[in-house]
């Protein structure tokens, strides 16, 4: 009897360890970002980005020209840079402008001061999808000449 217990009392220890291999070796690798991932805006609706550039008076401090639109004009004209012609950079870019503040801005003369940007956090007034819609609003403005 005594002996019959530890076979099985063997046995046990020997399946355990087995298991706790064969556990070790199925353990999930650490995740790894996918090869030729980059991250990509989702295409927004352009006319809903067009209430939310509206609400958000963005036009106050930047000039747009879109073909069919009438914006009201901005009353501190020159405070942002004018984003005519902004339609060919990538959403990408567009949308970290507006979520993050600049270190780095593409109009020429407004270089931003110590990294910290003048145009203000909308981060808590925008959410995701009105972001989105934003910048596809902004990619419907006049492309540059040439382009
Ligand atoms: C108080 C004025 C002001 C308001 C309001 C404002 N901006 Fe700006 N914006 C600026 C200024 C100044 C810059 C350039 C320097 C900086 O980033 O602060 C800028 C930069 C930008 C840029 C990037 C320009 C570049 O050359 O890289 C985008 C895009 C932009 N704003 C979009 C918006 C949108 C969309 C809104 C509304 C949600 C908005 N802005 C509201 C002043 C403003």
């Amino acid at each position: 009897m005594k002996e019959r217990i530890s076979v099985i009392f063997a046995s046990c220890v020997l399946a355990i360890a087995t298991a706790s291999l064969i556990g070790a070796a199925a353990a999930p690798a650490p995740p790894k970002v996918p090869q030729g991932w980059n991250f990509t805006l989702p295409e927004g609706d352009a006319k809903a980005g067009k209430t939310v550039f509206l609400n958000m008076k963005c036009y106050s401090c930047h000039a747009i020209e879109i073909p069919g639109e009438k914006l009201p004009p901005s009353r501190s004209k020159g405070a942002g840079p004018a984003l005519t012609g902004y339609s060919a950079l990538p959403k990408e870019y567009l949308a970290e402008s507006i979520i993050k503040p600049h270190t780095i801005v593409a109009a020429p003369g407004y270089t931003v001061k110590e990294g910290r940007a003048t145009m203000g956090e909308y981060n808590h007034f925008l959410n995701v999808q009105e972001l989105i819609d934003i910048v596809a609003f902004l990619k419907h403005g006049t492309k540059p000449e040439g382009k």
